[in-house]
């Protein structure tokens, strides 16, 4: 059986990773030894199998005896750990959360059910690195896989309307402290059926705007309001969140720099909004030739087994393609499909699709099992 290192298995990804492995019974497969940063000695989570006192995640020589190592304890772990352990001849593979490695020409960003054949070629060539994607690009190809498989898509452009948790687990707290201070703020007046809804919005605009309003993760103010921009300022008017749609959704597929075909322009904008843990996304996307609405449906539904195609009607597409509805799930739902005005190559299309399940988790234990196989 394989020793499989566990990481960062207590964090916001990490938790989700374990309650997933638990429900579909991995851990039957593997030998585990949880890793900590804090408390080394201390007694092993059981998730349905027994496991050895709690490892030091910095000891070298510990991870040197894994197989696997699963990591969700972030970029700087990665960063610090991953160069000692394969300077020290650790010829294991590393299944990784965080970014730092994935754009690494060694590395391949899994995401199985659309890229199975890059995964296995990269296995068979002695590939070792196996990093999960940009949580927007993997819930984009989920819903999208069946277009760009067959390689029908000229180019795309993402509008993002992301959740809170892609930023983070105090992030989500933020969210929800802002909604109840603004709730909190003007209660009594949403109580009288008489009170002027000009006042409560003038009452609501001004906690926004207090320095007291709780901010101090997001920096600014999420609730009833948004934010144009995830993750750092490249320098080049474009946010490393919206340079990473381009770059990895081209690597996940296997083109571009380093692979014999072209890569697929992709870019757009990403957007914060007030969502808990689902990533929505409005795409246009520019195909290669006109392919009646009908076809372009059934290439997309029968992509792969967790993505719904949404008839692009009012009533279901209120119900089933919004975040209330796929949170916690790993349903990836798409919907809004139709040829846009600019011509019968253009479609557009909404989707939306919990981050921590196949925005995060579910790709590393997927790649797992293809690594026990
Ligand atoms: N960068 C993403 C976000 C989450 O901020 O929503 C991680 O992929």
């Amino acid at each position: 059986m394989k020793r499989v290192g566990l990481v960062g298995w207590r964090g916001m990804v990490g938790s989700v990773l374990m309650q997933r492995m638990r429900e579909e019974n991995d851990f039957a497969l593997i030998e585990p030894v949880f890793f900590t940063t804090s408390n080394a000695g201390g007694k092993a989570p059981n998730f349905g199998k027994e496991a050895p006192a709690l490892k030091d995640a910095k000891d070298i020589e510990e991870l040197k005896s894994m197989d696997i190592v699963i990591t969700c304890q972030g970029g700087d772990y990665t960063n610090e750990v991953y160069p000692k352990l394969r300077a020290a001849g650790w010829n294991g593979h590393w299944i990784d959360a965080a970014s730092s490695l994935r754009m690494e020409p060694q590395a391949v960003i899994i995401l199985d059910p659309v890229n199975m054949n890059v995964i296995k070629d990269a296995l068979a060539k002695g590939g070792r690195d196996w990093v999960g994607g940009n949580c927007t690009v993997s819930l984009m190809l989920m819903a999208l896989g069946g277009l760009f498989q067959r390689d029908l898509v000229e180019w795309a452009t993402s509008m993002t309307y992301q959740a809170a948790s892609g930023a983070g687990a105090q992030n989500m707290r933020e969210l929800i402290s802002q909604m109840g201070e603004l709730n909190r703020s003007v209660k009594e007046l949403l109580d009288d059926p008489a009170s002027a809804i000009l006042d409560i919005d003038r009452e609501v605009a001004g906690t926004m705007r207090d320095d007291a309003f709780p901010a101090s993760n997001f920096g600014v103010p999420l609730a009833g309001s948004l934010i144009p921009w995830i993750d750092k300022d490249l320098g080049n008017g474009q946010s490393k969140e919206e340079w990473k749609g381009g770059v990895e959704t081209n690597k996940i597929l296997g083109r571009g720099e380093g692979f014999g075909s072209p890569a697929v322009p992709i870019d757009g904008l990403c957007v914060r909004i007030g969502a808990m843990r689902c990533h929505s996304q409005a795409l246009t996307l520019k195909l290669k030739k006109d392919i009646p609405i009908d076809e372009i449906e059934a290439m997309l539904a029968s992509a792969n087994d967790w993505v719904k195609v949404v008839p692009n009607q009012r009533d279901i597409t209120m119900r089933d393609l919004t975040p209330t509805a796929v949170t916690g799930t790993l349903t990836v739902p798409v919907g809004r499909l139709r040829k846009l005005a600019m011509g019968g190559e253009y479609l557009s299309a909404f989707t939306v699709g919990d981050q921590l399940l196949w925005g995060a988790a579910e790709p590393l234990r997927r790649m797992l099992r293809v690594l026990l196989e």
